[in-house]
């Protein structure tokens, strides 16, 4: 039962639970009519204490698709925490007005604390360096309708797989499912943190190997999960500067890949995918924003009880 749960971390649903929401993705994508009103009456409320574009207009999209309402912030000078209030507080008062709350915040963790005090569910969208569940969920649903599985997978990871959260939530969901392997491509001083390594990979026995040239294993690839260098969680302009051209997938690379690989990127991008890649079929970028609105809907409908 999803209803009046949280989502905080891509663990805090079974893969059974997980299920339920892409099965209900995808009978949204077959006839999205029949869904368009059952938010009715229903309020999200999006606490944005961080940029975004996407994510954040993704959640509203999805509500307003579901037929329900939306209010919310998204610059946090423009909230009462520019006074100095606590997400606590925060998240007490919006949690009275509204039936459902997304919220993103600079701090890991802060999701967590909301879920604590608030009376309605909270959905963790992106704190700080930590997870980011439900663009694992818009990920997901992507490698569900491309590869129709989450298992017997080769997974590349490529970029900063230290600060992006996205790749921390996707390792953690995707190391539930049977045979898949990992290969994690980064520069020395962006390796994917500890607690994931430790963790999730070895403690479950999941086979994995760290690299830093793309070109070396691009060739074993089913799936090629880019991310953009996260310039706004580096200590210093120097290392950024270092490290934000550090890969850089172009045709010349795709040359190298299998003919079914698929290439995800949770975007923004940078310069990381160069536009020529955009045409190639492998590219499944654009197309994963959208199933993330549908993945959205699912998960609002689910935690509202407004759907079977
Ligand atoms: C990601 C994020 O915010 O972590 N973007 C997103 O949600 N689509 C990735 C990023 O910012 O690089």
């Amino acid at each position: 039962m999803l209803k009046g749960r949280n989502l905080i971390d891509p663990m805090d649903f079974s893969t059974e639970e997980l299920e339920e929401v892409f099965n209900l993705a995808e009978k949204i994508i077959e006839n999205p009519d029949k869904y368009s009103k059952i938010g009715e009456g229903k309020l999200l409320a999006t606490l944005f204490f961080e940029p975004s574009t996407r994510t954040r207009f993704s959640f509203e999209a999805a509500m307003l698709r579901l037929g329900g309402k939306v209010l919310g912030f998204s610059d946090a000078n423009s909230s009462s925490a520019s006074k100095g209030e606590s997400v606590a507080d925060t998240i007490r008062v919006v949690g009275g007005y509204a039936d459902v709350v997304a919220m993103r915040h600079p701090k890991e963790g802060a999701a967590k604390v909301a879920s604590m005090y608030s009376e309605v569910p909270v959905i963790n969208a992106g704190d700080g360096g930590h997870q980011h569940p439900t663009q694992t969920l818009t990920d997901l649903l992507t490698i569900r309708r491309k590869k129709g599985e989450f298992s017997n997978h080769t997974i590349g990871l490529c970029g900063d797989l230290k600060f992006g959260r996205t790749v921390h939530s996707l390792v953690k969901a995707l190391s539930r499912y049977k045979n898949n392997k990992f290969v994690l491509i980064s520069p020395e001083e962006l390796k994917i943190p500890d607690y994931i390594k430790k963790e999730v990979l070895i403690k479950n026995n999941i086979e994995f190997v760290e690299v830093d040239r793309l070109e070396d294993v691009v060739d074993k690839l089913d799936i090629l999960y880019m991310t953009r260098v996260q310039k706004e969680r580096f200590f210093n302009e120097e290392d950024y500067l270092r490290l934000k051209d550090s890969y850089v997938l172009n045709e010349e690379k795709m040359k190298l890949a299998k003919k079914d690989m698929i290439i995800l990127h949770p975007l923004p991008r940078v310069n990381e995918i160069a536009a020529e890649v955009d045409n190639d079929p492998r590219a499944c970028y654009f197309q994963q924003t959208k199933y993330g609105m549908y993945a959205r809907m699912a998960l609002i409908a689910k935690l509202l009880g407004v759907c079977e």
